[in-house]
């Protein structure tokens, strides 16, 4: 709890710098919602596949975005349901190349998907962030995550990662 509240503290932080709807002086584009369709449990995971590649490899948020649900329901406390408040604080942050993702465990099993990776660049200590996806069909519809940090003396010497 006291890492994500550092966490989302860091990004207000940032955030502000970037001057409303602008990111690297170019308009926020607009996502376009996945509409739900009948999808099997292989169509899922291959759905999820693409998704964690365009949002986390190729960080092209706003394609990423075209497999979530307008109606998203969305558990992390610092961001409303559906996609606008999500896309508006998410596509800075994740389209920024000084941020840096490196996938770590990756698992579906229908129809959820998991995604535990590392964030540097955006606090002052690398960050482990769980991110977990509910699939209706062929679409992302809800969400919950974990954000953690290494604390200052840390009891287990082992790396976070
Ligand atoms: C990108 O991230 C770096 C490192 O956290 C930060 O210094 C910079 O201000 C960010 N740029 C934008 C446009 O958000
Ligand atoms: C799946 O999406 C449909 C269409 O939006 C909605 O009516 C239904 O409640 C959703 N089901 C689940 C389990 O989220
Ligand atoms: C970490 O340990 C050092 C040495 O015992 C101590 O001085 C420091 O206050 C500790 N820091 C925190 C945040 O607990």
């Amino acid at each position: 709890m006291r890492a994500s509240t550092t966490f989302f503290k860091g990004l207000t932080l940032i955030l502000p710098l970037l001057g409303p709807g602008s990111v690297f002086g170019q308009s926020t584009p607009t996502p376009v919602p996945c509409v739900v369709h009948p999808a099997t449990a292989v169509e899922q995971k291959q759905i999820f596949n693409t998704f964690v590649e365009e949002f986390y490899v190729k960080r092209d948020i706003p394609r990423a975005f075209s497999h979530i649900a307008a109606d998203y329901i969305q558990h992390n406390p610092f961001e409303l349901d559906g996609i606008t408040s999500s896309f508006n604080y998410l596509y800075p942050l994740f389209s920024n190349t000084s941020v840096t993702v490196q996938i770590l465990h990756r698992v579906f099993e229908a129809p959820y998907g998991w995604l535990h990776y590392r964030v540097d660049g955006i606090l002052e200590e690398p960050t482990a962030i769980l991110d977990l996806f509910r699939f209706n069909g062929t679409c992302v519809q809800e969400h919950w995550d974990v954000i953690q940090e290494r604390p200052v003396n840390a009891t287990n010497p082992h790396a976070l990662f």
